[in-house]
């Protein structure tokens, strides 16, 4: 096994752990912000009616519920946790446009280039080769579709940052112990978003990918940001 697999299959076990109560975290540790960034994440994805959709990384479907209410016809959702699917698919279950597929998003197994768009919402930092997951989401895309990339980053405003980094560092870990059971995933969060480029820097990823029009946008001061891009 490598040093690589091996740190997939900590971060699975991770989202494993926290599955059931991954929404309810989710919620009370962004103050349910995250509700806002994807309302904001599925405004720029610009779905038409009938599209079709792949919601990389989609854990519990929150974006692909969401992607369906907008119209699209069909949305996958793309998960390597079966424990984040499992909850997904119980959230999902009166919703037959939504389809669930387990498998790492760094192989996408899908052979043709049909997607009208692709979601990944707080998934593509979770990524070992972050390079290659960004590739295989311009192959699956159909030529003019769109990727929409909703991640955490970080703050502008240096008091800010400051503030943030003391609650991600010391508030967090504890409040995922008690809200979700794993302090180790609630230092990975923070660990995983320190190592995550600076938005200019995932831009230019995603340009080195092949994407073109690529733009972002910074949501509460940058404590998240939104990428947009498209495929030539
Ligand atoms: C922070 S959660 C985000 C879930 C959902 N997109 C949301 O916005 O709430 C990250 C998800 O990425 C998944 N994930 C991480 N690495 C992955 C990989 N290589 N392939 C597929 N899924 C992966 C995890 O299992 C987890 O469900």
């Amino acid at each position: 096994m490598t040093a690589t697999d091996d740190k997939a299959r900590t971060v699975r076990g991770y989202f494993n752990a926290i599955a059931g109560r991954y929404d309810l975290a989710n919620t009370l540790l962004s103050f349910g912000l995250h509700y806002l960034w994807k309302r904001r994440t599925i405004k720029e994805a610009r779905i038409s009616p009938g599209a079709s959709v792949l919601d990389l990384c989609g854990g519990t479907a929150d974006l692909a519920l969401r992607a369906a209410k907008a119209g699209a016809q069909s949305v996958m959702v793309c998960d390597f946790s079966a424990g984040m699917l499992s909850v997904g698919k119980k959230k999902a279950a009166a919703v037959p446009a939504i389809s669930f597929i387990c498998g790492d998003a760094q192989r996408i197994a899908c052979t043709g280039s049909s997607f009208d768009v692709v979601l990944i919402g707080f998934g593509l930092r979770n990524l070992v080769d972050k390079e290659q997951g960004l590739r295989e989401m311009l192959r699956v895309l159909r030529p003019g579709g769109r990727l929409v990339c909703l991640e955490f980053s970080t703050p502008v405003w240096p008091w800010f940052r400051l503030l943030y980094d003391f609650y991600s560092r010391s508030i967090i870990p504890t409040a995922g112990l008690l809200i979700a059971g794993s302090r180790e995933a609630y230092e990975y969060l923070p660990d995983s978003i320190k190592k995550f480029p600076l938005p200019d820097d995932l831009a230019a990823l995603m340009q080195a990918a092949g994407f073109r029009q690529v733009r972002y946008t910074r949501l509460t001061n940058g404590i998240a940001a939104i990428h947009t891009a498209e495929k030539p």
